[in-house]
């Protein structure tokens, strides 16, 4: 049993939530009704937050004796201010009160803090501070305005941090609390994704942002459009999602995304029509890294005028696990391709920052969609890349290009998704190769263009197969390219792996 001590916080059922989810037995109990739940089950104990300063006349309390059960325990902002109380340590008013989020250093590795990066964001909320650590104690990390931000006694278990490991804005806060399970002996369960946890991850991100204005940036991908759906459970009209037309679209995408977000979530969202400046700046621009720039920049340039217009002070950003790993993981490697992720936009413009899908996998996160009523067609849509077809067309990007492009690309898509395999492709893509090659159509010698399909199976994007998709479906699609398209006259299959080439040709 993990026992969690109540002083009274907002988020101390969220805790219990959280414990829950990695394991079921858990009660929450009033200070005064410790004793009565102290038994040969009991595993550990977390002392929560609450509103109180240790000093105040009628502040709830601890005896000393909890501290010598022989179970962990963690104290969580009041919980670690009375930790260090009770324990002969010193806790003062802070100068300054520190609420949402900051950086938490970490200058001492400990059990508490097992496979987590030096720094990393977490959520405040405090007026207090603990000025002396109790002895025996020594400090673990500490933020910009606290000194002990977390500290602990490894040898008796006792660890202590200041900030909210429950809320989803605490970047590895589901870990923290998973590590403090495994110190007190248990085996965390594995996570499931149902209606419990997603109000759980709703009422996390409610509780973060109360009154507050947030934006997004929705490409109608997965990720950004299931966070996208999540926050606006949590606050509803006070989030608006920016979604760019970059003109990069493939068919029907803008008004597709227009009818699932605002006729049938009713969600508050600003569609920029952005098509004309980007095909603007890429004019007589035919390198590959060239446009995956131009492209970034001009995702920028737009998010940032739209976003100022607005006036919100967070950003909630669709970042996943792998997300997380990959970028950590990229420090030393070498550049392939500049990859553009709308996610990476709004640095500049100072605002808060929120991930509520951050330790999820990509399966998890269409399991999230699905509880909260996305369409299949939107939670099991494949990649698609930041610059869009422009990455999918050789040389410079016209929009005669991307008309031929958008058409095949549709033909394909439809033929696809007639089979039963096409929940097993990873990506399937159409590319305008600007080769042009001689055909014959009605007894006329034409010169046209050569669409090349590219259909791949993975299990993540870092290497590919080529599917070996039937030839009936590909002769399907191939009749029906050069039948409706005029202008193109041969079409080809690309069946190289990754690597050595990678999925988007460009
Ligand atoms: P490559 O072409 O590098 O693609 O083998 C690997 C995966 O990443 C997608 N991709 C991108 N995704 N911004 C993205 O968000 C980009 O700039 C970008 N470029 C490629 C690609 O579709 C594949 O799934």
């Amino acid at each position: 049993m993990i026992l969690i001590v109540d002083f009274g916080s907002q988020t101390t059922h969220l805790i219990s939530r959280r414990i829950r989810e990695k394991h079921p037995n858990v009660i929450v109990v009033e200070p005064g009704n410790i004793t009565s739940h102290i038994n040969k089950d009991l595993k550990g104990i977390i002392l929560s937050g609450g509103p109180s300063s240790v000093y105040e006349k009628g502040a709830p309390q601890i005896t000393k004796d909890i501290f010598e059960l022989s179970v962990p325990i963690l104290g969580i902002c009041y919980g670690l201010h009375l930790m260090a109380k009770t324990l002969g340590g010193t806790v003062t008013s802070g100068k300054k009160k520190e609420y949402g989020p900051a950086e938490l250093s970490i200058i001492k590795k400990n059990n508490l803090f097992k496979d987590m990066p030096p720094q990393f964001n977490v959520w405040m909320s405090h007026g207090d501070e603990v000025s002396k650590l109790p002895q025996g104690f020594i400090k673990v990390g500490h933020s910009k305005t606290t000194q002990f931000a977390a500290f602990c006694n490894e040898k008796k278990k006792l660890y202590a941090i200041q900030f909210h490991p429950e809320v989803v804005h605490t970047e590895f806060g589901e870990t923290i609390l998973e590590n403090f399970l495994s110190i007190c002996g248990i085996k965390p369960q594995q996570r499931k994704i149902d209606k419990e946890y997603v109000d759980i991850l709703t009422e996390s991100i409610k509780s973060g942002l109360g009154n507050a204005h947030a934006i997004c940036a929705l490409s109608g991908g997965v990720d950004s459009s299931v966070v996208s759906v999540l926050t606006h459970k949590a606050i509803g009209k006070k989030l608006t999602a920016i979604y760019i037309d970059s003109g990069l679209m493939r068919k029907n995408e803008t008004t597709e995304l227009e009818k699932v977000f605002t006729s049938h979530f009713k969600m508050n969202i600003k569609i920029v029509h952005a098509q004309n400046i980007f095909l603007k700046r890429l004019k007589g621009i035919t390198d590959p890294e060239q446009k995956r720039k131009i492209i970034g920049k001009t995702f920028i340039d737009v998010f940032e005028k739209e976003a100022k217009k607005i006036g919100a002070t967070y950003f909630i950003q669709g970042t996943i696990y792998p997300d997380v790993i990959e970028s950590a993981g990229t420090k030393h490697s070498k550049k392939i391709k500049s990859h553009h992720n709308v996610g990476g936009l709004p640095k500049k413009l100072n605002f808060k920052l929120i991930e509520p899908l951050r330790n999820l996998y990509k399966d998890e996160v269409r399991q999230v969609g699905k509880v909260l009523g996305l369409p299949d067609r939107v939670i099991q849509r494949q990649p698609f890349p930041g610059p869009g077809l422009a990455v999918r067309i050789i040389g410079e990007v016209t929009e005669y290009k991307l008309k031929i492009l958008r058409n095949a690309d549709s033909i394909m898509r439809e033929e696809l998704e007639k089979t039963s395999d096409y929940k097993n492709i990873w990506q399937s893509l159409a590319v305008f190769t600007g080769i042009r090659s001689t055909g014959v159509r009605g007894d006329n010698r034409a010169y046209g263009e050569t669409i090349a399909l590219r259909i791949i199976s993975a299990k993540d994007a870092m290497s590919a197969h080529w599917t070996h998709v039937p030839y009936e479906t590909l002769d399907t699609i191939s009749v029906r390219i050069v039948n409706e398209i005029p202008e193109v006259n041969r079409v080809v299959y690309d069946i190289t792996n990754k690597p050595p080439a990678t999925i988007e040709w460009e």
